[in-house]
């Protein structure tokens, strides 16, 4: 008989893309909807209110509504009461005058909205989210993507596009220049539900993940770190109008 060294336990070691046990990302998807817009409309400020009706086409309106109710019954959830005119926190030039809205409690915000699908992440670190229809045009513009990019995309199934857009856009949020750099942002060209790097223009490393949801979207997270998603379910809440 041989001798056999005696399995060894293993170290404890966490990959930098294993999630974060103590951070979460919770996230509010909601699709904008008329029947709703009284809900809409009692929980958003009148100065919202202002603002909607100068938006001419109806689903534009309509998401914007959702959008911006969404925000607030999300607020009104974890207990925070919001001023009629939300402050703002840009996550670039740390000016309160555009950006995200800023809850204060510690917490970054990220808003997305599409006229199918409307979207709120809260977490205690820096938060983007996008989301796109899966099916949606995307140019293949050179302020978007690379020369190496705009190579490889012809390649790339609608789907990978339509993410490499929505990664791209994520990222933009997480770090408030939005797609102003977006050619310098690099991203993974294959969506994937598990965190990967991406690297943005700043040079500030970070993760995207895409979020698997019923609806035809692609709902894509951008952080620091990986963290947990955890996707909230409120259904209930809405319908008590609360
Ligand atoms: C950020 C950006 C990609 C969003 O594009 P969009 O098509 O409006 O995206 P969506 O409709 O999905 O999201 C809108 C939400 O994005 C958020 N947002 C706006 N500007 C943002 C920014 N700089 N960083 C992060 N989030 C931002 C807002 O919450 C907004 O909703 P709200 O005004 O109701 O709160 C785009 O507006 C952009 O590239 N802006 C330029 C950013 C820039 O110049 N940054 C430098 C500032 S110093
Ligand atoms: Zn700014």
């Amino acid at each position: 008989m041989t001798w056999e060294e005696p399995a060894r336990p293993r170290a404890h070691t966490r990959s930098r893309l294993d999630p974060g046990e103590d951070t979460v990302i919770r996230l509010w998807l909601e699709t904008p909807d008329l029947a709703n817009v009284d809900t809409y409309l009692k929980t958003i400020s009148s100065e919202e209110a202002g603002r909607a009706t100068r938006i001419r086409a109806e689903a534009d309106r309509l998401k914007w509504l959702a959008s911006r109710s969404l925000v607030r019954r999300v607020a009104a959830q974890l207990g925070l009461v919001l001023p009629d005119e939300v402050p703002r926190l840009c996550p670039a030039c740390g000016l309160r005058t555009h950006g995200p809205p800023y809850l204060g409690a510690g917490l970054h915000v990220s808003v997305a909205r599409r006229r199918s699908l409307v979207g709120v992440s809260v977490c205690t670190q820096p938060v983007g989210l996008d989301i796109e229809a899966i099916g949606a045009a995307i140019p293949f513009s050179r302020a978007v993507f690379s020369e190496q990019e705009l190579g490889q995309l012809p390649d790339a199934s609608p789907e990978n596009a339509v993410w490499a857009w929505s990664a791209k856009e994520a990222v933009g949020k997480l770090t408030g220049f939005g797609l102003r750099e977006a050619r310098m942002i690099r991203v993974p060209l294959r969506g994937s539900e598990q965190w990967s790097e991406a690297v943005a223009a700043t040079g500030a490393p970070g993760v995207v993940r895409r979020v698997t949801v019923s609806s035809p979207h692609i709902v894509t997270l951008a952080a620091p770190e990986p963290a947990n998603v955890r996707l909230e379910d409120w259904s209930t809440d809405f319908a008590s109008g609360s």
